[in-house]
């Protein structure tokens, strides 16, 4: 079965729905969500969004911020741009229905790394606010078609399934094998889009949804396009430890007001590891720090103390993480709350331009998928909802003034099934996300070794082998299909940190403690 549309968006987060509402109407827009609408790491977000809009903030200051967070690896021009957008984004999403608190100039929260209080926001449910309104005003829009439980498979790069519609000598995307129930339907598309976010289930313990399965970045990868600073992955200090509750976060913008990181005797350790910044220096210090007081500790978890704020405090300003740990039975007014880092945020991704624009023709990767060099080697807090929103702005606005060729046409076959057989026994499946999650936390975490990384790469070598074997043998499950996502990201993940030779940023290797000042990008392609 073929559909056909004019631009398909993979993905319905902040990047694939700011995207789909800022392109004109005359275009059709087919969005593809592998899980029903509001979702993604969009849903989730609780600090905020990051953007100029007090006369007393300035885009040099938040330049600088970023820059610093990124550890002198961020790209200057790129930065500029997204920062200086900040603003206009905040007022589109004003047009959809989306006023965050300290659009007006003053009221924004605050996090780590940043001089000003700059962090838009609705209470502590940013995201969720974010995802609904503008999931809303897309299924208000005659031109836009919203497909949920759509699993995109592959890209269709015309080099594979097409060779004659290869434009000088130029590969071009032309669209996606999708999974929808048990068939594989043939999407076509004059511009396919990739914003089908991070991937944060490489890892044990993560922030992000079930869904972050790097997929894009994988399909990407396969269909040869380059992939950058992927050793960059961002752990966020404070998730909820709970045995009931996992994949909890507790906002940043709490140490913002105030809480305190303590170990299990009451000590505040942070003045040990940056004394100027404390609680409030960047992810990677403040992840390291808690790191490595459990290690000292010989314990799994640390304390963040909030008591300091009452509970009606609490309760209004911060009402996710106060329903979210008072439903397991931790008062945060009344005691600190445990909490570890765990894995939240894809620093790199597929090489792409501001406006998504990738190495392929009809493809654009847009979000947290993609890698413009915003973010350096160490994300700022609050910066990937302004980069995805901004990315999307932008991306949907170079379709009015260039949109190439028609939708190509049905000289494109038919996924096959072959001679697939349905999968028996899910175990296998099931124990490989397993050891796949436990080989990347324990050794792929946030202080690396190279043996650790060469002992990781060797076991998912072999774990690859088997992923592929299943792909080409058994009939499509979605679970299969992200694990051979995961197992393709992990990979990369590994690969490039042991491509790396120094330690910047999110990338801490042992062997190689110091930073090199050459600042240069890791990449990788698939026959590299
Ligand atoms: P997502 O919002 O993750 O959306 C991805 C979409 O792709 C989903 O619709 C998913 O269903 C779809 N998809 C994925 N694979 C496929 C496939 N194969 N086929 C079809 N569809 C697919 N950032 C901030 O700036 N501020 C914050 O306060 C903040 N808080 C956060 C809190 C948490 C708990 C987490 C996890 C992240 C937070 N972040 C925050 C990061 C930020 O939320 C994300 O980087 C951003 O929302 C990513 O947007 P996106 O559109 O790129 O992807
Ligand atoms: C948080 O609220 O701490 C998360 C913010 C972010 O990831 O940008």
């Amino acid at each position: 079965m073929t559909k056909a549309t004019d631009i398909l968006i993979i993905g319905g987060g902040m990047a694939g729905l700011t995207c789909a509402l800022e392109i004109p109407d005359n275009f059709s827009v087919t969005i593809l969500s592998k899980i029903e609408l509001p979702t993604g790491s969009t849903f989730l977000a609780q600090g905020g969004l990051a953007a100029v809009t007090s006369e007393n903030d300035s885009i040099d200051n938040h330049l600088r911020d970023t820059q610093r967070a990124g550890a002198g690896m961020v790209n200057e021009k790129v930065a500029r741009q997204i920062i200086s957008m900040g603003a206009e984004l905040v007022h589109r999403l004003s047009g959809w229905g989306v006023t965050l608190e300290g659009s007006n100039g003053d009221g924004g929260g605050m996090e780590g790394g940043h001089s000003f209080r700059r962090v838009l926001h609705y209470f502590d449910q940013t995201g969720r606010f974010i995802a609904e309104h503008l999931a809303d005003e897309c299924r208000k829009r005659s031109n836009i078609t919203i497909i949920e439980n759509a699993f995109a498979i592959n890209l269709i790069p015309a080099s594979r399934e097409a060779l004659s519609l290869l434009r000088k000598g130029c590969d071009r995307c032309l669209g996606a094998y999708v999974l929808i129930e048990d068939r594989v339907v043939t999407f076509l598309a004059r511009e396919t889009v990739l914003a089908t976010g991070g991937a944060g289930k490489t890892y044990r313990y993560t922030s992000n949804q079930d869904s972050s399965t790097g997929d894009g970045i994988a399909m990407a990868f396969r269909a040869g396009l380059t992939v950058r600073n992927m050793e960059f992955y961002q752990f966020h200090p404070t998730c909820l430890y709970h045995p009931d509750k996992r994949n909890f976060l507790i906002t940043e913008a709490l140490r913002g007001e105030g809480a305190r990181l303590i170990n299990g005797t009451g000590k505040r350790f942070m003045k040990y590891y940056d004394p100027e910044r404390m609680e409030l220096a960047p992810r990677d210090v403040v992840a390291r720090a808690i790191d490595s007081e459990m290690k000292r500790n010989g314990t799994d978890h640390m304390l963040l103390d909030a008591t300091h704020l009452s509970r009606d405090f609490l309760e209004e300003h911060f009402p996710e993480v106060t329903s979210g740990v008072t439903s397991v039975g931790i008062m945060p007014w009344e005691e600190p709350i445990p909490v570890v880092p765990a894995a939240h945020y894809c620093v790199g991704g597929v090489v792409a331009a501001t406006d998504g624009r990738t190495e392929m023709t009809g493809l654009r990767v847009i979000g947290e998928a993609a890698s413009t060099g915003f973010h350096g080697a160490n994300r700022l807090g609050s910066n990937s909802l302004l980069e995805a929103g901004v990315m999307g702005l932008l991306c949907a606005r170079s379709f009015s003034s260039e949109m190439p060729g028609q939708i190509p046409s049905t000289e494109i076959r038919d996924w096959s099934f072959g001679r697939a057989e349905p999968l028996e026994e899910s175990v296998l499946v099931d124990h490989s996300w397993a050891s796949l999650r436990s080989v990347m936390w324990d050794y792929v975490g946030i202080v690396k070794t190279d043996k650790r990384l060469r002992r990781a790469l060797k076991l998912l070598d072999v774990l690859a082998e088997e992923v592929e074997e299943d792909y080409w043998t058994l009939m499509p499950t979605i679970e299969q299909l992200e694990l051979r996502n995961l197992t393709t990201v992990a990979r990369i993940i590994i690969r490039s940190a042991l491509k790396r030779r120094e330690s910047v940023g999110l990338h801490f290797l042992v062997d190689c403690p110091y930073t090199s000042h050459t600042r240069t990008d890791t990449v990788l392609k698939i026959n590299m």
